[in-house]
């Protein structure tokens, strides 16, 4: 946090009509804008802060991901994540957000050692999937089955015990490939695959996922690199909506497979990870390239509520860094999959090249985000609309569980309680059924 040597400094809130003042600390992180620390403001003043959205709002102090909007800079633990994409691998990237460095040698194999030796699940959680209707929605499963799991493993649902925490790490990272593979078996009426510890994190995902029992499968260096990277991409993005739930859901106590599961539901929604799901809907309904103008028109249209899916983000006012890497990787897949004019891709470039081009999108800082292009590459590698934002919610996982780790070795423990401007009826008393108009 700040530097406890430098001079303190302070900002000044003035009531306007009373004249009254408070000075109100500031705060420096290692880089990024200040933070006013209103802390003790509510007891000083007897003042709450208004701020729906969190738009500027520091909820937490943390040393995970740094992100820069206006430059388009994404850094987990200071690694820019071009770097990490092009030179690491998901599991080490996990290492990574959740010890704040990257494993030497014998780390490196013992967390990977520690990640392999827990994708099994247990055989009586397989159960839970007949329980959910075939034609249900992979993240509806994904809710329940990671929930579900504080009901197999006692043994590590302790969150004041370092070992038990960092046992449920190990079995969250590694379980989640697992449970989401047979999601899609599930789904598909085929019979779930074990995971095989000869394989690769991403290798055994693809081989859990589509190799089935009749023949042999054979793993694509090439789909098993993308997969991997597409992981890397998602595995964290700082305070967005499913880590600040699962940090909120964390601060009461809850145990962790109780949190990921909060995650999951936060991450489901089109505004957040349901998003890469919806671009390929809109993709497919758009149809061909030269229906973009008339999308972009409606875009920008203020009495049409459409928005132009994988485009804009909160913090991101200049283009996600993820989505160049995402963009390359899409043309990289498709190469290997002999894929030479994907009407989809065309479709999506088009609209990107238009977007980029128009002053709506360019008043607005709306550039593409990670998902716009990640839906194009996961159709093409075989896996179905319906389980985008369920490998959102396996990569991210990394990140939330970084996230749960730093919030609960915190010196001070608060249950997260935000406050309100209440605008609803004051004091009233009852009235008597017999006497309401
Ligand atoms: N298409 C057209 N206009 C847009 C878009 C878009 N995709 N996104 C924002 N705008 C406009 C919006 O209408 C508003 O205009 P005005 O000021 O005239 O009312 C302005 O830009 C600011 O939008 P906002 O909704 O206030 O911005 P926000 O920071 O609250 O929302 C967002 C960010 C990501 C929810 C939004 O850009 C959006 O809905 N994008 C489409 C969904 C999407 O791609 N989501 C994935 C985000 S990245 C992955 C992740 O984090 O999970």
């Amino acid at each position: 946090m700040a530097d406890s040597t430098a001079p303190a400094r302070t900002v000044t809130l003035t009531d306007d009509a009373t004249g009254k003042s408070w000075k109100l600390p500031l705060i420096s992180g290692s880089t990024g804008p200040d933070v006013i620390d209103i802390r003790k403001l509510y007891g000083t003043t007897g003042l709450f802060t208004f701020d729906p959205g969190f738009t500027s709002t520091a909820a937490c102090e943390s040393r995970i991901t740094f992100i820069d909007g206006d430059k388009g800079i994404l850094l987990h633990r200071g690694y820019p994540i071009e770097q990490l994409a092009e030179k690491s691998d998901f599991l080490e990237v996990a290492y990574l957000l959740q010890y704040g460095e990257l494993p030497n040698t014998s780390q490196k194999a013992d967390w990977v050692h520690h990640i392999t030796y827990h994708t099994m699940v247990h055989e009586q959680l397989i159960r839970f999937y007949s329980g959910f209707r075939r034609d249900a929605h992979p993240m509806a499963v994904m809710c329940g089955v990671v929930g579900g799991l504080a009901a197999f493993y006692h043994d590590s649902l302790d969150i004041h015990d370092e070992y038990q925490r960092l046992v449920s790490c190990h079995r969250l990272i590694a379980k989640l490939p697992t449970l989401a593979a047979m999601t899609y078996k599930y789904a598909m009426g085929q019979p779930f695959v074990y995971p095989q510890n000869s394989l690769s994190y991403a290798e055994n995902f693809l081989y859990m996922m589509f190799s089935v029992p009749a023949e042999p499968y054979k793993i694509n260096p090439v789909l098993a690199r993308a997969m991997d990277k597409i992981f890397i991409l998602h595995a964290d993005h700082e305070q967005n909506a499913s880590t600040s739930t699962v940090r909120l859901a964390s601060s009461s106590g809850a145990n962790p497979f109780a949190c990921m599961a909060a995650g999951i539901t936060s991450l489901w929604g089109p505004a957040h990870g349901g998003a890469n799901e919806a671009v390929l809907k809109m993709l497919m309904k758009i149809g061909s390239k030269d229906k973009v103008p008339e999308i972009i028109r409606r875009a920008k249209d203020p009495n049409d509520d459409f928005r132009l899916m994988g485009f804009g983000h909160r913090v991101y006012k200049n283009y996600d860094p993820r989505a160049k890497i995402m963009r390359e990787t899409c043309h990289e897949v498709l190469r290997e999959l002999g894929i030479t004019n994907d009407p989809l891709l065309e479709t999506a470039m088009e609209m990107e090249r238009i977007a980029l081009q128009d002053d709506y999108f360019i008043q607005k800082k709306l550039y593409p985000n990670v998902d716009f292009y990640s839906g194009i590459i996961l159709r093409a590698m075989g896996f179905p609309m319906s389980m985008f934002t369920v490998l959102f919610a396996l990569a991210r996982t990394a990140g939330w569980v970084a996230h749960w780790q730093e919030q609960l070795r915190e010196d001070e423990q608060k249950i997260g309680r935000p406050r309100q401007l209440y605008t609803g009826a004051t004091h009233r008393d009852f009235v008597e059924l017999a006497k309401r108009g």
